[in-house]
């Protein structure tokens, strides 16, 4: 007998291994007409491991402090044994991470799965979103170049617009009336201990959520029915479906070696597209270089703030906007699931991801 099943029975006997993993492996089903969007959540858990492991990595290096971190940043890409890599992944990845997070919302919206009995799924989930944005905007003042210094300064400035609290809350953001030491100080905390904490309690929270309610059944195909919201507890079963080990496991394997490849390819292949001219020079608070730009996933919102006459009102909308969408199981209660019998909440979505892209186009060459 090898050591591998020897050990594998010593754990049985005592914990039931075996048969957790089989209520969550082998007989754990899914819906037979399950599809590839489905996949997306493992893949951001994969993508969230490979931001775990390279930001513990960088953290070796780098070092907290406005004197010292632009060096240490180069010091990674330059001279650490594959600084360069580990620092790319770090970066590049946290744009894969932001499209495969939109991706999977999207896929939500327009197959309505976040009805009931799937609303707290979506709040967990929105709120790791959100979560997910304040992650990048705390990472990207840590190298304290040029970028991180004006992206930052002017992304806490917008909250000068809210009424009475404004200025206090700008001062609180950056610890003090501009962006300097206290300031990469609180973003560092942020970033590398309090967000992922909260991080990883709300992921849990949010695999809590699917793993009650169970898969939802794609809705479509012949025989499918809206459900009325349920009354008391019932676990959404799929007698007759797929298993999720071995079938649906090696279709997650496919779609997250398809986003590893993405990853990899704009690291080995195209690594400057996330990196403008600014993103090369120390931060200097007495230089203000021309067309700084915030992230991609950042553009629609710097955009919004531009259109509207007074940045309160630009705030105001926003504010709303991500409200709406934080609340739009409780809003949005029809069991009906079927895109094609949804035609004002499905032509909704179309707008705003249209609004969303032309107002990024916009925000980007203006
Ligand atoms: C770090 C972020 C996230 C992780 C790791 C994650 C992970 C997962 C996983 C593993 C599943 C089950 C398989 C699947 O349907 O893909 C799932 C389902 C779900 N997620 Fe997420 N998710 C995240 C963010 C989000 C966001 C931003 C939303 C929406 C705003 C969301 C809403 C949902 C909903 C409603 C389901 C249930 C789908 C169903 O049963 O049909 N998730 N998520």
């Amino acid at each position: 007998m090898g050591l591998g099943k020897k050990l594998a029975d010593y754990l049985d006997a005592r914990l039931g291994i075996r048969e957790i993993l089989e209520q969550n492996l082998t007989r754990y089903l899914l819906p037979r007409n399950i599809n590839t969007w489905y996949t997306l959540g493992s893949v951001l858990l994969t993508l969230f491991a490979v931001q775990i492991v390279s930001g513990i990595l960088l953290l070796i290096y780098y070092v907290p402090n406005t004197d010292e971190a632009f060096r240490s940043v180069q010091r990674i890409m330059n001279e650490v044994p594959f600084g360069w890599l580990i620092r790319n992944i770090h970066a590049v990845g946290a744009n894969i991470v932001i499209l495969a997070l939109l991706l999977h919302m999207l896929s939500v919206l327009f197959m309505g799965s976040y009805k009931a009995p799937r609303e707290l799924t979506w709040v967990a989930g929105f709120l790791l979103l959100l979560l997910s944005l304040g992650m990048c905007l705390t990472g990207y003042l840590l190298p304290w170049s040029q970028l991180s210094f004006w992206a930052t300064t002017v992304a806490t400035k917008s909250s000068e617009e809210i009424p009475l609290i404004g200025d206090a809350v700008v001062r609180f953001l950056r610890g003090g009336a501009m962006v300097g030491q206290l300031t990469l100080g609180r973003f560092f905390a942020l970033h590398v201990m309090g967000f992922p904490l909260f991080f990883a309690m709300l992921v849990l929270i949010h695999l809590f959520c699917v793993r009650r309610a169970g898969i939802s059944r794609p809705p479509f195909g012949p025989g499918w029915q809206p459900a009325e919201p349920p009354t008391v507890f019932r676990h959404e079963e799929h007698h007759g479906g797929i298993p999720f080990f071995p079938h649906y496991v090696a279709k997650d394997a496919a779609i997250i070696a398809f986003f590893v490849s993405l990853l990899f390819w704009v690291v080995f292949f195209a690594p400057g597209i996330f990196f403008p001219p600014a993103a090369f020079e120390p931060a200097d608070p007495f230089v203000t270089p021309p067309g700084i730009k915030p992230e991609w996933y950042f553009l629609w919102s710097y955009q919004t703030l531009k259109l509207f006459p007074s940045e309160f009102l630009g705030l105001a909308v926003q504010v709303l906007a991500v409200t709406l969408l934080l609340l739009l199981p409780f809003l949005d209660r029809s069991p009906e699931r079927r895109p094609a019998r949804r035609p004002l909440f499905v032509t909704a979505y179309v707008l705003g991801i249209a609004l969303f892209i032309a107002l990024s186009v916009w925000g980007h060459y203006s």
